[in-house]
């Protein structure tokens, strides 16, 4: 495994063009889940600067709190709730440009304007969501859907 993420690039894509390989590399070496979102957390957060990156586990009805970067948030999300919930309802990721215009979103911290969340499926259901919270308006868009898509991917 790599000693430290190398970050290439000027724009977006090819910072995730750089990115992705040192993912795969890093999760292949590794069977534990957790361990794997802890370290895919670590890697997009110091990439991009997000304000908050993690991810929450399905368990039973509710998504609880997994790995993650950035300050304290909710344990607890039932399915269809908020941002995370519904990723998890629609079985789709849900790109949110401003917060404030989601209906039921929910504000684990006010200074969170958009928000990306991702389903991690593993075969035909969902385990998980990664979810990425941006202190600005519109930070998330096609670019990030698709290679966060197949960075979840490689978790299962
Ligand atoms: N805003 C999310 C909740 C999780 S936190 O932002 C970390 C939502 O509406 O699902």
């Amino acid at each position: 495994m790599a000693e430290q993420l190398i970050i290439q690039g000027e724009t977006k894509q090819e910072h995730y063009e750089a990115l992705l390989p040192q993912i795969k590399a890093v999760v292949e070496g590794e069977s534990d889940l957790i361990a794997n979102m802890a370290n895919v957390a670590s890697m997009l957060h110091e990439t991009f600067g997000f304000w908050w990156t993690g991810f929450y586990r399905v368990e039973g009805e509710e998504l609880v709190l997994g790995p993650f970067q950035g300050p304290m948030a909710c344990t607890r999300i039932k399915k269809g709730r908020g941002v995370c919930g519904t990723a998890w309802q629609e079985a789709e990721t849900q790109v949110v440009p401003d917060v404030d215009k989601f209906p039921g979103h929910i504000a684990c911290s006010s200074a969170s304007r958009s928000e990306i969340v991702v389903p991690v499926w593993k075969g035909k259901d969902i385990i998980a969501v990664l979810d990425i919270d941006s202190e600005k308006l519109n930070t998330f868009d096609d670019i990030d859907r698709q290679n966060l898509e197949l960075i979840v991917r490689m978790l299962s």
